[in-house]
């Protein structure tokens, strides 16, 4: 396939608009799979991404095509993540294409979310064909949808498609219109490879498979490959294009699209916005636009049973081949044991590794509170940069604390702003500026605190924007801030892995709310649990968790055998899930749950 016959292209849609059930029918209708088989298999496949519904890791496939002028193309289609955790993926893949759909949902009309990704699309200089979805709706309203499509979009209405991914409407003219709309690639296959590495998941049988986007150059099995950022040279096996499954191609060329399989151990050993160059003949410079994605927000992991420490650390091991944004290292903890303190991209990220760690890999897990993570001046002169609550310097050691800053940039129609600056003032956020990108909605740029945002913000942003807030950020710099450590006493007991460092002026809202939380998670026992508030040994919140009285399986007298039994088993499978802390049985969902909204 020559580069005139290539057409790059993603998806971007806000959520629910259709965009994985358009990428279906797409797939579908290039032949490349058969009713019977459509669905299921396809874009979208991890578990967890279902029952979200979000596009956690970006899948890619090739679809032929033969237009009406009677040529074949090869529609390249670049699934991009749906969340602000992986917003620098869905930057790398947007960089590899040369188009985009943007879908808009013919009874909803224009979200918060359509127009970030359409900025995001116009960062990248992208064309952007505007793909009206659902028509077959009763409540589908075209006229209304192609003027804001006009009017907010700033996009040309009549270019708009008219589509029912669902009843496999218009299908056709969103293939046509690719063709015809968005350009070929550009580049030259006589210049030195340069690819640019958007993706990469692990294969247990054949390891690392790299997704690329060919700019220059041309790209061989048997060639040594570098990859430029990370200086490591690999000799590659196999190149390919992702059809349904990978078909191994005899060259990639400039202004393609595929993999490589180059015995590459782990993911962590490539990074998303690498170039990929010959190690013979190197391009002069990497592609621009490389960061190097860095967690975050910390956390330890602990087995909740001390004896599957083992079985943890393989379990992470294994996990970790397919994820390099997790970092670990090992951690102890005088209330958990052994375990291990992990950085993640975000609350979202943590989220996604233990819920598969879980499931995929049988782990009972505790995790601790998360953290970001702070730099301290010592009064000796040294520094340290801290995410382990546990590391927390002796307060009279400390000259000067410093905490992270992001600036985000959040879009809401204009009716939200009252309620959105009041959520942002409460987090602390200074220097907001204004603009109006489009008649009826604002984009917000403030500076907040990362610990302010990372953990619940953009829930609460959805919850007072009835989801049509949008919200995007980067890490700026550190700042000095008056910090102090909050710990958390269970009958006395302090529980290390309850501890968090917290902006001082907050540090009692804190307390409350954690002892509030705990006293709604954990179970009542025998006898009374206190739980308190600490700072620097003074008490500053506490509450009290009554007795329980009577024994549960006491109503069951007389008979109902199988019944008590149930109640028996269903306590010890509630008890799997605890931990004692010394003489308090705590539950996992506890060390979270108090940085959860509610
Ligand atoms: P996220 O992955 O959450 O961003 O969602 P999505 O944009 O990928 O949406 P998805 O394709 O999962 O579709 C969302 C819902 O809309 C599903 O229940 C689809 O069946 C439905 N849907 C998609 N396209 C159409 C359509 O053309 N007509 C109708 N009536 N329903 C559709």
């Amino acid at each position: 396939i020559h580069m005139p016959n290539i057409r790059n292209f993603s998806i971007i849609a806000h959520i629910d608009h259709g965009k994985s059930t358009l990428a279906d029918r797409l797939i579908q209708h290039t032949g490349m799979v058969g009713e019977r088989e459509f669905r299921d298999q396809l874009l979208d496949t991890m578990d967890i991404e279902r029952e979200r519904g979000i596009t956690i890791k970006s899948n890619t496939i090739t679809l032929p095509y033969k237009a009406k002028d009677g040529e074949q193309y090869a529609l390249n289609l670049i699934d991009t993540p749906g969340h602000v955790d992986f917003s620098y993926e869905v930057s790398r893949a947007l960089a590899s294409c040369e188009g985009v759909l943007l879908v808009v949902d013919a009874s909803q009309g224009v979200q918060a979310q359509t127009l970030a990704n359409l900025y995001l699309a116009m960062e990248h200089d992208l064309a952007i064909i505007p793909v009206i979805n659902k028509i077959d709706l009763p409540s589908a309203d075209v006229n209304m949808v192609k003027e804001q499509i006009d009017q907010e979009l700033g996009l040309d209405p009549e270019l708009a498609i008219l589509c029912s991914a669902k009843e496999g409407i218009g299908i056709e003219a969103v293939l046509d219109a690719i063709v015809a709309q968005i350009p070929p690639p550009q580049g030259d296959r006589g210049r030195p490879l340069s690819a640019l590495i958007f993706d990469a998941y692990y294969d247990p049988y054949r390891g690392v498979i790299v997704s690329f986007r060919v700019f220059d150059g041309v790209l061989k099995a048997g060639d040594l490959v570098r990859f430029m950022f990370h200086n490591a040279v690999y000799k590659v096996e196999e190149v390919g294009l992702f059809r349904l499954q990978r078909q191994p191609s005899p060259e990639l060329a400039a202004g393609m699209v595929g993999y490589l399989i180059a015995g590459i151990k782990t993911v962590a050993d490539t990074r998303v916005g690498d170039t990929i160059t010959l190690d013979a003949n190197p391009a002069a410079a990497p592609l621009p636009g490389f960061k190097e994605v860095k967690p975050v927000v910390f956390s330890s992991l602990y087995p909740v049973a001390s004896d599957d420490y083992q079985s943890l650390a393989e379990a992470l091991e294994k996990y970790k081949l397919n994820d390099a944004a997790l970092v670990y290292t090992k951690d102890s903890s005088a209330a958990l044991g052994q375990g291990f303190r992990c950085g993640f991209l975000g609350l979202l990220h943590l989220d996604i590794v233990q819920e598969r760690l879980e499931r995929e890999y049988n782990q009972s897990l505790i995790m601790t509170t998360p953290s970001v993570r702070y730099k301290f001046q010592l009064t000796d002169g040294s520094e340290a940069a801290i995410d382990n609550p546990q590391f927390y310097p002796d307060p009279v050691r400390i000259q000067k604390a410093f905490e992270p800053f992001i600036r985000a940039a959040l879009i809401i129609p204009e009716r939200y702003m009252g309620a959105v600056m009041k959520l942002c003032l409460e987090r602390r956020g200074v220097n907001s500026t204004f603009s109006y990108p489009s008649p009826g909605r604002i984009e917000i740029t403030i500076e907040l605190p990362l610990a302010e945002v990372v953990f619940d913000f953009y829930d609460r942003l959805k919850t007072v924007t009835q989801g049509y807030g949008s919200f995007d950020y980067e890490l700026i710099d550190y700042r000095e801030s008056d910090l102090v450590k909050l710990d958390i006493l269970v009958n006395s007991e302090k529980v290390d892995a309850l501890s968090t460092i917290v902006f001082k002026d907050k540090a009692r809202e804190w307390g409350v709310r954690i002892c509030d939380r705990l006293k709604e998670e954990i179970p009542r026992q025998q006898f009374k649990i206190a739980i308190q508030g600490a700072v620097g040994g003074k008490i500053i919140s506490r509450s009290t968790i009554s007795a329980f009285r009577k024994d549960v399986t006491a109503k069951c007298y007389g008979g109902d055998i199988t019944r008590k039994r149930k109640l028996l088993e269903k306590q010890k499978k509630g008890k799997k899930r605890m931990k004692m802390v010394g003489n308090i049985m705590i539950p996992q969902s506890a060390f979270v749950a108090v940085l959860r909204s509610e």
